[in-house]
C-alpha cells in the first residue's frame, strides 16, 4: 500500500512538475511545422506492388495504390532510393542520381507518381545516398581510371606504394575490411559499406557542389524532402590514423560525426534547404544528445530531424527489457523538450518486421501486439515513421535456407561465417530473427498467388502467411490492424495534443506496462500500453472517474478502472483515454 501510495505522489508530481519527464514545449508548437505533424509512411519500391511481371515493385505499381496510401491517413511517403543502380545495396549504390532505376520504371513514371501524390495531399520524401556511390557511378570509373584523373578525388584512396591503409571496419564486406585494393592504379579505396559503394570524398568542394546540384535537381521537380542515408558518416579524418584494437566494436564512436559534418550540413542548408519548403532527416544522430541537438538544433540551421538508433537496437533475439524500452525513449523525449524534434519509429527496411521483434507474432497475440505498438509510435512526440506492411502486421520472413535470402549484408556476413568457420546454423537462427530481409519480403495485398504482389515470380520469396494476413482480407474486418492502424492516425491528425503536447511518463517501474500522458492547453490524453502477454496493472495515480476511451485494441469491453486510477490491463492491451 506504501508502495502504490508513493508512486500515486511520484505520478502526481510528475504530472504537475516542470521538471518530470517531458517540459512544457518551447520549440513544438509555438513553431509549427508540416513535418511536425506529418506521418510518414516508408515504401520500399522493390516490394510494394509488382505492374509489369518482373518480380519486382516498380512506380506504376505504387501509382496502382495511391488509392490504398491515401486511405491509411497518412501525409508523407518516404520512398528508398529509386535512382538507376546495379542493385549491389537495392538501390543504395547510386550509378546516376538523375535518373531512375530501368527494374522501377522511367522519369515520366516518376512525375506521375510525383503529381499523383501531390493530388491527393501527399507528400514525397526522397532517400539521398551519398555517403558513397555505386563503383558503376561515372565518377568512380573516372576517380580509379588514373590517380591524376580530376575525378580522382572524388573518392578516398590509399597508394600502395605507403603499404597497407590503416584498418577500417567495412559493415558489409565479406573480410569487414573496408579498403579495397584496385590494380589498375596500385591503390586502395574505402567503402564503409560494401566493395561496390565506395565512400566519397566531401572534403571536396567539388563533389559537394554537385550533390547540391542532384538535390536541386529532385528539389524543382516538386519532391518535399529528402533523407539522407548514412550521413552521420560522410566526413572522416582523411589523415587516417590508426584506431585502437577492437574499435570496431563501437565503430559509431570513430566513424559518426566526424571532421566538418556540421559545416557541410549548414552550407547543404545554405544551398538547397533554404530555397526551397522540404524536410530534412539524417539517418543517425551521432553518439550523444549533444551530437543529435547540433543536428537539429533550428539556430544552426542544419536539419529538421535525425533518427536515432538507441529505441530500435534495443531488441534482441532473447527479448528485452521494457523498463530499459521506457528509459529510453522517456530520455530521448525530455532531451528534445525544449529544442529540437525527434523521429519516433522501431522499424524500417534495415530492421526485421516490427511485431516479430518488438511484439508478439505467435497467432494468439500478433494482432494485438502489433496494435499496441501502432499506438506507441503513433501517440508519442516526434514525428513517426511507419513501414509498409507493418500496418498489416505482417511477421517476419521465416526464412530457413541462406538461398532464399537476398540481402548483401546477409549474404556477406554468412560468407564470413564461413571462411572463419563460424557456427552457420546459429548464424541462421540469428537472420532469421535480424535479417534486413525479414521486413523485405513483398507487402501482401491479398490471397492470391504471390500475395498479389506480382503476376511472375517475386525477387524474393512471399510470407507463406499471406493467405490469412493481407490487406484484401483486413480491408473486410473493421477489427483489422488495418483499420486500427487508420483509427490511430486519425485521433493523432484531430489531436495536435498528441504532436505537440508535452510527454509525462507514468508509473516508471512497471516492468510490464507503458503509460503516459500527453498534455496540451489543458487536454489531457492517457496511453497505456501492455508489453506482456499476461494481465498486468497499472497505477496511474490520475483521477479516471471521467476519463473518456478514446480508442482500444480489446473491442468488446473497456479495460477495468479501480477507484485508486488504477488500470487492470489484459495481454497487449492498449488504450487511449481523453481525460478529464
Ligand atoms: C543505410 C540504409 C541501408 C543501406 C546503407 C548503405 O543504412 O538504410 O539500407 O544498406 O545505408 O547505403
Amino acid at each position: 500500500m506504501k508502495q502504490r501510495l508513493y508512486l500515486v505522489a511520484c505520478s502526481l508530481f510528475l504530472l504537475c512538475s516542470p521538471n518530470g519527464y517531458g517540459q512544457a514545449d518551447a520549440s513544438g508548437e509555438a513553431d509549427r511545422k508540416w513535418w511536425k505533424e506529418a506521418i510518414v509512411y516508408q515504401i520500399y519500391p522493390r516490394s510494394f506492388k509488382d505492374s509489369d511481371g518482373d518480380g519486382i515493385g516498380d512506380l506504376k505499381g505504387i501509382i496502382s495504390k495511391l488509392d490504398y496510401i491515401k486511405s491509411l491517413g497518412v501525409n508523407v511517403v518516404w520512398l528508398n532510393p529509386i535512382y538507376s543502380s546495379p542493385n549491389d545495396d537495392n538501390g543504395y549504390d547510386v550509378s546516376d542520381y538523375r535518373n531512375i532505376m530501368k527494374d522501377f520504371g522511367t522519369m515520366q513514371d516518376f512525375d506521375s507518381l510525383l503529381a499523383g501524390m501531390h493530388r491527393k495531399g501527399i507528400k514525397l520524401v526522397m532517400d539521398l545516398v551519398v555517403n558513397h556511390s555505386s563503383d558503376e557511378h561515372e565518377w568512380f570509373k573516372q576517380s580509379r581510371a588514373s590517380r591524376d584523373n580530376p575525378y580522382r578525388n572524388y573518392y578516398h584512396w590509399w597508394n600502395a606504394e605507403n603499404g597497407k591503409p590503416p584498418y577500417r571496419y567495412s559493415l558489409f564486406d565479406v573480410n569487414h575490411d573496408a579498403w579495397k585494393y584496385d590494380s589498375l592504379t596500385n591503390a586502395y579505396y574505402l567503402h564503409y559499406f560494401s566493395r561496390k559503394q565506395p565512400d566519397l570524398n566531401w572534403e571536396n568542394a567539388r563533389l559537394r557542389q554537385e550533390v547540391y546540384d542532384i538535390m536541386k535537381f529532385w528539389a524543382n521537380k516538386g519532391i518535399d524532402g529528402f533523407r539522407l542515408d548514412a550521413f552521420q558518416f560522410v566526413a572522416k579524418d582523411t589523415t587516417f590514423p590508426a584506431f585502437p584494437p577492437g574499435f570496431e566494436k563501437k565503430f559509431t564512436l570513430w566513424y559518426a560525426m566526424q571532421g566538418n559534418l556540421h559545416g557541410y550540413l549548414q552550407e547543404m542548408y545554405k544551398e538547397v534547404f533554404s530555397k526551397y519548403d522540404v524536410m530534412s532527416v539524417a539517418e543517425g544522430a551521432g553518439n550523444s544528445f549533444t551530437d543529435a541537438h547540433n543536428l537539429v538544433d533550428t539556430n544552426r540551421h542544419e536539419l529538421n530531424m535525425a533518427y536515432a538508433f538507441e529505441g530500435v537496437d534495443i531488441a534482441k533475439p532473447e527479448g528485452y527489457d521494457l523498463l530499459h524500452f521506457k528509459e529510453v525513449f522517456s530520455r530521448w523525449d525530455s532531451a528534445f523538450a525544449d529544442q529540437g524534434w525527434l523521429s519516433i519509429f522501431l522499424a524500417n527496411h534495415d530492421q526485421a518486421r516490427l511485431v516479430s521483434r518488438f511484439g508478439n507474432d505467435s497467432a494468439p497475440f500478433r494482432e494485438r501486439s502489433s496494435k499496441m505498438l501502432a499506438t506507441f509510435i503513433l501517440t508519442m512526440r516526434g514525428t513517426p515513421y511507419y513501414y509498409n506492411g507493418d500496418e498489416l502486421g505482417m511477421t517476419n520472413a521465416g526464412f530457413k535456407s541462406i538461398e532464399e535470402y537476398r540481402d548483401v549484408q546477409t549474404l556477406n556476413q554468412y560468407q564470413h561465417e564461413k571462411a572463419t568457420a563460424g557456427d552457420l546454423q546459429k548464424y541462421l537462427q540469428r537472420a532469421g530473427f535480424e535479417s534486413r530481409d525479414n521486413g523485405r519480403t513483398p507487402f501482401q495485398w491479398n490471397n492470391s498467388p504471390n500475395a498479389g504482389f506480382t503476376k511472375g515470380t517475386p525477387w524474393i520469396k512471399v510470407n507463406a502467411n499471406y493467405s490469412s494476413i493481407n490487406a484484401a482480407a483486413e480491408e473486410k474486418d473493421a477489427n483489422s490492424c488495418l483499420n486500427y492502424f487508420r483509427s490511430l492516425v486519425r485521433l493523432r491528425t484531430s489531436n495536435p495534443c498528441l504532436v505537440y503536447g508535452k510527454y509525462i511518463l507514468l508509473d516508471k517501474d512497471n516492468p510490464s506496462v507503458y503509460a503516459y500522458v500527453r498534455e496540451l492547453h489543458g487536454q489531457k490524453m492517457l496511453v497505456i500500453l501492455n508489453f506482456s502477454a499476461t494481465n498486468a496493472h497499472t497505477a496511474t495515480g490520475l483521477n479516471l472517474a471521467k476519463a473518456k476511451l478514446l480508442l482500444s485494441n480489446y473491442i468488446s469491453t473497456a479495460s477495468t478502472i479501480t477507484q485508486d486510477g488504477g488500470i487492470e490491463l489484459r495481454p497487449y492491451e492498449a488504450a487511449v483515454y481523453e481525460l478529464k
